[in-house]
Parts: C-alpha cells; sequence; structure tokens
C-alpha cells in the first residue's frame, strides 16, 4: 500500500467511524426527538421553553417580578427610545407613543400605544419582546416597567410618582378601553344582540 492509498484508507475508516458515531447517537435519540420518523431534533429544555415563553395576558397574568418607575423611565427612554420615537414620545423618525385622545372618532385618528390600545399590559408585552427596535431584549424587567410608566405618566394615564409592578399595571384603566367593540360573528364567539 503506497503513503497516499494508507492515507485515504485511514481517512475512510476514520469517516466511516465518525458515521458510526452519528448513526449510534442518532440510535440513541428516537426516546427525546421531536421527530422520532426522520430521528432529528430534541425536546426542549424547561429553561428554552421559559425564554419563549413570555407572552402576557389582558388581565396582567405572566408579569415578571420588578417594578418601575416613572422617573426611571425617563432614563430608559431618552437612552433606547428617544433617537427614533422622538422628545416625550411625541413621534420622530417612528410614530408617537402617547397623545391622539379625542382623535380617535374623527376622520384623523392618531393611534398611539398609549391613547389607542385597550391594556397597559399590551405595552409591557411589546416592548419587551420587540423594542427597542434594534436589540429587541436588552432591557432588564424593571426597565421595561419603568420606561411603560414613563409613557403612561406623559399621557396622563398614572400619576407622576406611581410605581408599575405585576400588580399594579394590570390596575391601570387606558382610556380607550371601551372604545373597542366585540367581533359580532358567532364564530368569535359572540351571543345574538351582544355588541360589546
Ligand atoms: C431604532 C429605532 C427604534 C428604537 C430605538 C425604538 N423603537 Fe419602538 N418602534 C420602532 C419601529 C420601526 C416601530 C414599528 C414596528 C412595527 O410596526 O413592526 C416601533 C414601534 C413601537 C411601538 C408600537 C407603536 C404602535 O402604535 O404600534 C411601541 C409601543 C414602541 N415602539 C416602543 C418603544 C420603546 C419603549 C422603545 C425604547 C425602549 C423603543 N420603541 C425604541 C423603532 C424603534
Amino acid at each position: 500500500m503506497s503513503r497516499r492509498e494508507r492515507l485515504f484508507w485511514s481517512r475512510g475508516r476514520t469517516g466511516r467511524l465518525a458515521a458510526f458515531a452519528v448513526a449510534l447517537t442518532l440510535s440513541a435519540l428516537p426516546a427525546t426527538a421531536q421527530s422520532p420518523k426522520h430521528g432529528v431534533g430534541r425536546a426542549p429544555t424547561v429553561e428554552e421553553i421559559k425564554a419563549w415563553d413570555i407572552s402576557i395576558a389582558p388581565d396582567g397574568s405572566g408579569l415578571p417580578a420588578g417594578q418601575g418607575s416613572v422617573q426611571e423611565g425617563a432614563k430608559v427612554y431618552q437612552a433606547r427610545c428617544q433617537e427614533c420615537h422622538g422628545a416625550e414620545a411625541k413621534g420622530g423618525d417612528e410614530a408617537a407613543l402617547v397623545g391622539g385622545h379625542g382623535t380617535l372618532a374623527s376622520a384623523k385618528p392618531l393611534k398611539t400605544s398609549t391613547g389607542y390600545w385597550p391594556y397597559a399590559t399590551t405595552l409591557f408585552d411589546y416592548t419587551r419582546r420587540a423594542m427597542p427596535f434594534k436589540d429587541p431584549g436588552i432591557l432588564s424587567d424593571s426597565q421595561v416597567y419603568a420606561v411603560v410608566a414613563y409613557l403612561l405618566a406623559l399621557d396622563g394615564i398614572i400619576a407622576e410618582d406611581a410605581v408599575m409592578t405585576a400588580a399594579t399595571l394590570p390596575k391601570v384603566k387606558m382610556p380607550n378601553r371601551d372604545g373597542f367593540v366585540r367581533d359580532p360573528r358567532p364564530a368569535a364567539g359572540a351571543k345574538a344582540g351582544e355588541n360589546r
């Protein structure tokens, strides 16, 4: 056997060994695999599910621990939001986040997150999962509470000294809470004659 042949042979053997190792690993997997048919994937860990499972319901269930004041929120806003949403959230390159009261029934409604959205808890959920636009996930839960508090106070919905937590945020009554009607189609669960 020439040196080249020997090299080839040993590479081939290594390759086969590697393939065997992969086959062995795969044959050990199906018990936990997501796709037993194809033998790929695995069940997610508890931590992985927790990292994805961040939805917050309108009633506040799912809100994490933490707290934030209006003053702390002003600092978070200036550092992380102002460049896009403008000074005092009145709008810049991106949408205004506050204001618009009294415009909703007009021909030119200004639908802002505090003036239009029915639940303050949605503002927490959205900010935590999607903002700042280029670095979502960068804020701590307390910083999210704080910046939400700042926006709500800017719009006069909560007091300047209010502190937002999992207990206080769901109690905030948004100005347009009653401005929505329920989907009237029976398929959406509505009963006859019901409109809210
Ligand atoms: C780099 C620019 C940028 C920064 C910084 C940024 N945003 Fe945004 N924001 C956007 C864009 C773009 C949208 C629209 C996204 C879409 O519609 O998918 C948006 C949408 C929003 C909305 C929804 C507005 C609506 O009426 O639908 C909220 C609330 C919001 N941002 C809050 C924040 C907060 C709070 C911060 C700071 C923590 C922040 N944003 C930082 C670009 C930015």
